[in-house]
């Protein structure tokens, strides 16, 4: 599949499968919003992912369990591409595995907070199309959540 002219927002895209699915989607021809809590990281994923002459890659610092970071995130893309994010990978997630007895309610919290509600901010922002809310480029790794 060609991702030629599309535009890619990668949560966790600085590490693990985040920065895996952001260089497949740059060598197959996006160009890549790589956001991430890590700015090293970013910096990393960002020299590492193959870059075309049409593509501009991007690196936000973002926060993903907190509503204002990804509105802030999604208005840096909206004003350097003039368009919302097409493809919408998901993939900045933490675990805090353990039996649900020993689990503190303080972990639960933080796991649901970072792995699911990003989806709440990211449809609430009203900045990212509805395709890829929506439709088929929305991806999801931290399905140890749901
Ligand atoms: N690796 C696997 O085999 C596997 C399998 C199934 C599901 N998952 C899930 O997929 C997700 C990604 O896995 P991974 O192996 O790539 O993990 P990883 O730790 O390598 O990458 C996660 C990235 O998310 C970022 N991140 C974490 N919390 C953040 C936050 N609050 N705001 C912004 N960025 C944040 C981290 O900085 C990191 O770059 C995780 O939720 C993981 O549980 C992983």
């Amino acid at each position: 599949m060609s991702f030629f002219h599309k535009l890619a927002f990668v949560t966790g895209g600085g590490s693990g499968i985040g920065r895996a699915t952001a260089k497949i989607l740059a060598r197959e021809g996006a160009s890549v919003v790589v956001a991430d809590k890590n700015t090293d990281n970013i910096l990393d994923t960002l020299k590492s992912i193959p870059k075309h002459a049409d593509q501009e890659h991007l690196g936000v610092e973002i926060e993903v369990s907190e509503l204002n970071s990804v509105k802030d995130c999604l208005k840096k893309v909206l004003d350097k591409y003039r368009q919302p994010p097409t493809i919408i990978v998901n993939s900045a997630g933490i675990t805090r595995d353990n039996f649900l007895l020993k689990l503190s309610e303080q972990d639960f919290d933080e796991v649901l907070d970072v792995n699911l509600k990003v989806r709440y901010s990211l449809v609430s922002s009203k900045y990212v199309a509805a395709s890829a809310t929506f439709g088929e480029h929305c991806a999801e790794t931290s399905t140890q959540a749901i």
